[in-house]
Parts: C-alpha cells; structure tokens; sequence
C-alpha cells in the first residue's frame, strides 16, 4: 500500500503526516519555530529555521519506504535567495503590514482595474510583490542580490530536491499571478519592473515537481489555505471550510474565476485545477495564542476554553476586536487595531477569555457572509486545524453561523491535503474530488444551540467602526 507524506511548514512551527492510501494516518510529528516582530506590525522568520524544523519532524517520522511527498505552508511569505541559493534577508510573511506604500505603488504602475482583471484581487500588504518592491525601494542592496524569490513551502522543495518551482494556489497569491490563465502574468512583471528570471516555474498542484536524493518524488503540493482544503474536502461547491489557524479561514471551491468586484474576498487557483474564494482573518489562533502568553500567562488552551464556558453567551456586554496584525479580509485594513471595549467592575478573567473566543467567531462570521453574500453554498460547513480540536469553540461557531458544524478525523488540513496530492501525482487517485471521497472522514457534527449572537457581533461591527479613525495615520 502506497505511503504518502505530507510536509505543513506552519507559521507557529512545521507538522509532517504519514499516510496510507486508504487516508489512514500512520504517523505525524511536529516541531516549533521562532516568529520575529522587528517593529510593530512586521513579522519575519528565518527559512533555515523552518528546514531544520522540518528535518527534525523527519528523523522523528522515521520513514524511508515513501512513495510520495507534498509540500504546504503558509502562503504570500518572501524567501529571497542570491545567486548560491542563500537567504540574504529573512523572510518577510503572510501577515506583515509594512507595504502599504508598495500597494499604492501597484495600483499606480499597473492601474487598478487591471491589476483585479489579472490577479482577481487588490495588491495586498501581505502579498509577495508589495514585499520585493519594499525590498527595491528600503533595502537596495539587498535587492540587487536577488536572483530568485520563493514561497515558504517551495524553499522547503529546493532543499528537498534542489528543484525551484511552484504550483498555482500559492503562486495566486503573489499578486504577480494570472489568475484565470493560471500562469505569471507577463503584464503585472513587466509594469512593475521585475525580472521574470527570479520567479519559479509554475505547475498544477498534484504535478511532480522533481524528486528527493532517494528519488521520492515531491508533487507541487498547495498554499496552506488550498492544501487544507484537499484535507477537509471542500473541493467542490457546497462545502465551506473553516480553517482555525494560526489565521482564520472561511473557504469555499468555486468553479469559474469570479472575483469579488469589492476586494474584501480572496480569488486564487485551487488545488483541483478549478479556483477557490476565501476569506482570511490575521488573527485567528494567533489573538488566542497572544492572549495565552500575556492576559492570560501561564494557562493551557484548555484552561481558558474550560473558564470561557463559565461566563455568559455576550459576555456581559464585553467585546474584543481580534485585529492584533491589522486586518485582511473583509476590511482590507492594515491599521486595524485589537480592543477589549465595554469593561465593567463585574467583569472576569472568563469574561475577557469568552470575548476573546467570541471576537475571532465574529471575525469567521465576517468571512462566511462574505462568501455567502458572493453566491457561496453552504450545505455543510467543516471545521479544521488547532481550533478544531475544541469542543467549545466549535459549539461557539455552530451557534453564530447558525449551522452545523463538522470536525474531521484527521484535523492537520494542510499537511493531509499535500500527502493527497502527492496520491494524485503519483496515480494512488485519478483526481483530487475522488482523492477527498476516499480519505476525508467526518468525525462529529456539532448543531446550534439556540445561543442568540446577533446583538454582540452588532457591537463586534459598530466597535471595528468606531475604532477606524483612532487608528488611522
Ligand atoms: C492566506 C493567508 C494565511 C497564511 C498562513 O491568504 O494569508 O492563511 O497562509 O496560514
């Protein structure tokens, strides 16, 4: 029986899954990494330290008789390599908000609507190409020694297989892409300037991509956000993923390249050769995880989760903006701001646990109507990554979207979605829809409670408004 790996090169650490072409997790490990906050609102990490995090997962996997790898992570990150392959800066991600300037620079040299015609969404400060253009403009001699520029997971391939190359869910999110040609758009490179040399070849998600010095063959693989979709099954209309990660994800496949005339969803390539919509929270376990290691130091998710249980549905009135890194999707902020507004004497520690929990569900909910209000179905809506692994939370979710909500047997999304694609690639299925059918098993489906929602996430939206001018330059 085939056995297939699939690599996640996360933003709080890297996890490695072993499975059998049944879908059948064999084996997973994971290891923690360092993040770096240089400056407010930057956020960097060092490429070396993902690859030694990955080689760790590895020695602990323990396995040689693979058949296949796939490679996910976190998308739009900038890897900038010289001419040896080394990194002359580190990485600049996801979730930094240091180009608004560069986004202004775009829109103006490639003209607006042309930049949404090619690459079905606005240029956004946590895409790759404000980030080189941030390089040209603050670090001219760094950028004069670039001569190639990779994603995170693709620099995790190079050092895997001494391959360059990228497949089509993350290379959409660049800002650089050709969305519904699916191919690097030669219009946005030769406005902006840049030398198409230092971009990777693009290929589909479950293409093989080159092969491991013991000739496993490494497929294309997807973006975090597509990859963990393979993993939940939403490869088809109908079904809506939530991802609850480090950001929060609400995500659904869609069959043509429509994009969303406004800006405030993501249009990108999926994994299964059609595209996907999504809506992208900044700070989704990533609020939790601030609020783990400063309010609320020294307890364990489970703790706050157990003492959020203990204060009532709206908190008393207490409200929390999750905005900690700006805010993407549906603001498109990056002077968005975190608060906890409507403090009395009678609040708790429970309470400001249970606003936290309930301020991240509202930013969900953003997302989720935003796809919704874009002709999204909703059938079934899956939950998955850390997030899922909690009861509470995902009651908490059923209830303010007022749907049932599933969670899965297997809840590492991205890395089980890249092990599927390398099935694909390697022929274990013949396509990623029949792949899910085969692999993707529900675990328990969750039904609202009847917990009433709407006046908090009413306040949850006047309070983001409220907010806008204060921290605004
Ligand atoms: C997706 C996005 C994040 C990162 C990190 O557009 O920015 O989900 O991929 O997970």
């Amino acid at each position: 029986m085939a056995k297939l790996l699939g690599i996640d090169v996360g933003t709080s650490g890297c996890k490695v899954l072993l499975i059998d072409e049944t879908g059948h997790v064999l084996k997973q490990a994971s290891a923690e990494y360092p993040l770096s906050v240089p400056r407010p609102l930057w956020s960097e990490q060092n490429p070396e330290d993902w690859w030694t995090g990955v080689q760790t997962c590895l020695a602990e996997i323990g396995e040689t008789h693979l058949d296949g790898i796939g490679v996910t992570g976190q998308m739009h990150g900038a890897v900038f390599l010289d001419a040896s392959d080394q990194v002359i800066r580190p990485a600049i991600l996801w979730n930094d908000q240091r180009t608004v300037e560069e986004c202004k620079e775009i829109d103006r040299r490639v003209g607006v609507d042309r930049v949404r015609a090619i690459t079905c969404n606005p240029p956004l400060t946590g895409f790759q190409a404000p980030k080189l253009l941030w390089l040209r403009n603050n670090e001219p001699d760094q950028y004069r020694r670039v001569r190639s520029l990779l994603l995170p997971k693709d620099f995790i391939r190079m050092k895997l297989t001494g391959v360059k190359a990228t497949e089509v869910s993350d290379a959409s999110g660049t800002g650089l892409f050709d969305v519904p040609n699916r191919k690097w758009s030669d219009e946005m490179l030769s406005k902006l300037d840049l030398d198409p040399h230092i971009f990777p070849a693009s290929v589909e998600s479950s293409q093989v991509t080159g092969r491991t010095a013991a000739g496993i063959p490494v497929v294309g693989g997807g973006g975090d956000q597509a990859a963990g979709a393979v993993g939940t099954g939403a490869v088809k209309r109908g079904i809506i993923s939530v991802s609850l990660g480090t950001s929060g994800v609400v995500f659904t496949a869609i069959d043509e390249a429509n994009y969303d005339k406004s800006g405030a969803a993501h249009t990108f390539c999926h994994a299964n050769g059609k595209w996907h919509a999504m809506g992208v929270m900044l700070s989704c376990g990533g609020a939790l995880r601030w609020y783990r290691d400063t309010i609320a130091k020294g307890s364990t998710y489970d703790e706050i989760g157990s003492e959020s249980a203990q204060a009532p549905v709206g908190c008393d009135g207490l409200t929390f903006l999750p905005y900690l890194t700006g805010e993407r999707c549906p603001h498109n902020d990056p002077y968005a701001r975190s608060a906890f507004a409507g403090l009395t004497l009678g609040h708790t520690r429970a309470h400001l646990s249970r606003a936290v929990f309930e301020g991240i569900s509202f930013g969900l909910l953003e997302g989720l109507d935003l796809l919704l209000g874009l002709g999204a179905e909703s059938e079934e809506v899956r939950v998955t990554s850390g997030g899922a692994k909690s009861a509470f939370w995902v009651q908490m979710l059923a209830d303010v979207f007022e749907k049932p909500c599933s969670t899965l047997e297997c809840d590492e999304g991205p890395a089980y979605g890249a092990a599927i694609l390398a099935g694909v690639g390697i022929g274990v299925w013949s396509d990623v829809v029949s792949a899910c059918e085969e692999t993707v098993k529900i675990r328990s489906s969750i039904s609202p409670a009847g917990s009433d929602y709407s006046g908090s996430f009413g306040k949850y939206q006047w309070l983001y408004r409220q907010t806008h001018d204060w921290n605004h330059p």
